[in-house]
């Protein structure tokens, strides 16, 4: 065993740091907000952020893995071809990562920056404590010379960068991007292009367009993985609100919106029914067949992405996708 390596390398608990930045009043104020929101108007909505607490974080580690959900598989293939060539390209001190989860595909990227020599620092970031927490620990045992500065946040508000190495490498993976609709990309392409230098790179996942059977099957998966994780936000809002769902009064419906290219999941009342949200001091009634809309799931063409990656003040320098052309990981610099 080489002693001297391991008297020189920082303990792994000393090398981790979580950091929460919502602010205190996150669920009083944002949950709240979203809730009447998105419950009080038609049709009935509700932001995905909130499936994350840590069953939901769980449950989409278990929807990556099924057999119908291509995309992690997809975009794993483009980072196990790419990634030294992401590192070669990039160079970065530091990789952040928007939205990390459990950072499975990242260590891929983690790999071959470390190869590369460059990488001194991760900086995952997540609006689940839970997730970053296992996720960080994890990787700062598995890469001895490597500090994680983890940082609970919402990515919506701003990403708050500080005192990161550059040049930095900024991942936004698993086509989460996909989870805003169009006008909520612009104001995040936005709002990235006032946080990014000229020297920062971004590294963005995108699902794109293909056979709507092939979409439906992965968001309606046989084993009902995906439907216990949509039906989470209910659960997350019994306990946050004191709200008084009844998950099995629904049934998860996942639609192809041809016109909008995206993936909707809903959720559909069995039967009439009236739900009360005593910490809001609201009522909502759902007439049988009524839906809740839970999560929209844009899917990319290449020509269309490129325009609004350009109208929001970045460049697409490289596009690679898997062999079977499902996913696409694109390298990004603002213009
Ligand atoms: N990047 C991983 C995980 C994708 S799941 C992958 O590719 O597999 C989406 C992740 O984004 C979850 O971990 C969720 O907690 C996080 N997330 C969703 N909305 C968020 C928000 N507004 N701010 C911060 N994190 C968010
Ligand atoms: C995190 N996000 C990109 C996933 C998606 O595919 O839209 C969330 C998900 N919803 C259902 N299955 C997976």
């Amino acid at each position: 065993m080489d002693d001297s390596r391991q008297t020189t390398s920082t303990p792994a608990e000393d090398r981790f740091s979580l950091d929460d930045r919502l602010p205190a009043d996150y669920f009083s104020t944002t949950l709240h907000a979203d809730v009447r929101r998105g419950l009080g108007g038609r049709p009935r909505t509700l932001p995905p952020k909130w499936f994350y607490d840590k069953r939901g974080s769980d449950l989409f580690e278990q929807i990556t893995r099924l057999p119908e959900y291509y995309p992690t598989r997809a975009e794993q293939e483009i980072l196990e071809r790419r990634a030294p060539e992401i590192a070669q390209l990039t160079r970065a001190a530091t990789l952040i990562e928007l939205g990390s989860g459990s950072s499975r595909k990242t260590r891929l990227l983690l790999d071959a920056l470390t190869a590369g020599g460059t990488l001194r620092r991760y900086a995952p970031l997540d609006v689940s404590a839970a997730a970053l927490e296992e996720a960080g620990r994890a990787i700062c045992r598995d890469y001895p010379d490597l500090r994680v500065t983890a940082t609970v946040a919402d990515f919506e508000g701003g990403l708050a960068l500080s005192d990161e190495p550059g040049p930095r490498l900024l991942a936004f993976l698993g086509s989460t991007i996909g989870n805003f609709d169009q006008s909520q990309r612009a104001a995040f392409y936005r709002m990235l292009a006032l946080e990014l230098t000229s020297d920062d790179v971004l590294l963005l996942g995108a699902d794109l367009v293909k056979e709507p059977e092939v979409l439906v099957r992965a968001y309606d998966d046989a084993a009902g993985v995906t439907a216990e994780f949509d039906k989470n936000v209910l659960h997350v809002l019994n306990r946050e609100l004191g709200a008084d769902f009844d998950p099995d009064a629904y049934d998860h419906v996942a639609v192809w919106n041809t016109e909008q290219e995206r993936i909707e999941m809903h959720l559909r009342a069995r039967r009439a029914q009236t739900v009360k949200i005593p910490d809001l001091d609201l009522s909502v009634d759902f007439a049988e067949g009524e839906d809740l809309r839970t999560e929209l799931s844009c899917k990319f063409r290449r020509e269309s992405l490129t325009a609004e990656l350009k109208a929001g003040g970045f460049t697409v320098r490289h596009w690679w996708t898997d062999t079977a052309r499902r996913f696409a990981l694109l390298l990004v610099v603002p213009i």
